[in-house]
């Protein structure tokens, strides 16, 4: 039985434990990294699938291969319990970020059974498959009069015109917010928790600042709950948002701090996530021609093309876990306590699970990849994702077949090896027929290491 509860936090590896050190002979995290984490995966996943780093939180495991992620993601052994250390610092207390811990801590992401459980049956039962369906119309529409309103000869950002403030608007439809949150910046501040979650070992001013952005949005959305609780604007509504409310007067959420949570937490997970499937996804097909060309003559193949850019590139390239129960993986004995990083965005191209794991196929046989996680937390915003997405490439095609980019990418500009997306995408027509081979690709296969 894992054992539950505080554990001891480790910040130093076991004696003799393999470590990032000792296979690079240097830090992992650079530059090269940060544009092309692949090649110092491919190096982690065969000489080092357990490798201690002393740069990521302090002091974690890094685990890079496919079937060891898998198995994390799954096992009761891990807990998902970890903001602890992660916000407050352990040793070092941060008393002034206990609001913000308070709710960090309550979100679905980061509990373990029996609560996990328990406030996932909730939200799984606020997002129905019915939801999303009379959502799709609305959706067209805004993904419509965003592209409208660009122009696309003399070229545009593709970041500022749609792949950021879709997805925003997306999950606010979704969750019955849109008008509080058009008037009412709900989304004020939210780089600063994705500075937070992005950072490898957050110092106390990105943590102050992170808290900053989240208290606000907690206070309006505690507002907005309010007035469904007091029903007094009389509106006959059954949203998300309304469902929770019926689900805390149920006693299947329990008290306002875990409702707020996992309201933050939804708005948050389904914006700056998806911003990057888009952004990153546009970019890798505008580089690979024939792919591009194979979606305009067959946009059948848009749902595979859209989960191929899942596994290339994954949004979200880690993910942690605690060990609650001592075990040894690959030779290395991971204590109570210690920290594991889940490399995802490596887990997806081992070649133990993929064929050719570095091209870019968009007719790759469809192998399901690890980018929204495994087992019981895996990702709730998957079928949302996968329709935005896939709405949003088909516009695209439809409208501008000879898009292509319009300048240098930077690939990785966020300095963060959590989110993968550029943060500005230069785009255009192509007025002499556009698609041709150069900078990063050749041919069909977009060479990253
Ligand atoms: C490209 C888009 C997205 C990616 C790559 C992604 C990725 C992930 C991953 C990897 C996890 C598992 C984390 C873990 O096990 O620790 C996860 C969980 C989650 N995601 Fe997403 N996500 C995306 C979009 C969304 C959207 C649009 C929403 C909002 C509706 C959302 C809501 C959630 C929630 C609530 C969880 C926690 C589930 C749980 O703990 O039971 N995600 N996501």
């Amino acid at each position: 039985m894992p054992v539950r509860g505080r554990a001891p936090a480790n910040l130093a590896p076991p004696p003799g434990a393999q470590t990032v050190l000792g296979c690079f002979g240097r830090a992992l995290i650079d530059d090269d990294f940060l544009r092309d984490p692949y090649p110092a995966y491919r190096r982690l996943r065969e000489q080092a699938p357990v490798a201690w780093s002393d740069e990521f939180f302090g002091g974690a495991w890094l685990v890079s291969r496919h079937a060891d992620v898998d198995l994390l993601l799954r096992d009761g052994r891990f807990s998902a319990q970890r903001t602890g250390r992660w916000v407050m610092r352990g040793s070092e207390p941060r008393t002034e970020l206990r609001g913000f811990q308070r709710l960090f801590a309550r979100a679905l992401i980061f509990l373990d059974a029996p609560d996990h459980a328990r406030v996932r049956q909730v939200l799984t039962r606020a997002f129905r498959p019915a939801d999303l369906q009379r959502l799709a119309p609305r959706l067209s529409q805004a993904i419509d009069e965003r592209l409208e309103a660009v122009d696309a000869v003399a070229g545009f950002d593709f970041v500022s015109a749609l792949a950021r403030p879709l997805p925003a608007q997306a999950i606010s439809m979704l969750m019955g917010l849109d008008e509080e949150a058009a008037s009412s910046g709900f989304l004020e501040g939210s780089d600063e928790l994705a500075n937070f979650l992005g950072a490898v070992d957050p110092t106390r001013d990105q943590a102050l600042r992170a808290q900053g952005a989240l208290l606000p949005m907690a206070a309006r959305f505690e507002s907005a709950l309010q007035r469904r609780r007091d029903s007094s604007d009389g509106a006959n509504r059954d949203d998300v948002l309304d469902r929770l409310v019926r689900a805390e007067r149920a006693g299947q959420i329990r008290g306002s701090a875990e409702l707020l949570a996992q309201c933050v937490m939804l708005l948050f997970a389904g914006h700056e996530t998806t911003r990057h499937l888009l952004a990153n996804g546009l970019q890798i097909l505008l580089r690979h021609p024939t792919a591009w060309q194979a979606l305009q003559r067959d946009q059948a193949l848009l749902p595979a093309a859209v989960r191929e850019l899942l596994r290339f590139d994954s949004p979200v390239q880690y993910t942690g876990r605690r060990v609650t129960t001592e075990l040894t993986l690959h030779g290395q004995t991971l204590r109570r306590g210690d920290l594991v990083v889940a490399l995802i965005g490596s887990a997806n191209r081992d070649p133990d699970q993929y064929e050719r794991p570095d091209e870019f196929d968009v007719t790759r046989r469809p192998a399901p990849s690890l980018a929204f996680g495994q087992g019981p937390h895996v990702c709730l915003g998957a079928s949302l994702t996968l329709m935005e997405a896939q709405m949003v490439f088909s516009q695209l095609l439809e409208r501008w077949p000879c898009l292509e980019l319009a300048g240098p990418v930077s690939a990785h500009p966020m300095g963060s090896p959590l989110y993968r997306g550029p943060l500005k995408l230069p785009v255009r027509m192509a007025l002499d027929g556009g698609l041709k081979e150069g900078g990063l690709y050749t041919g069909d296969v977009y060479q990253t290491s």
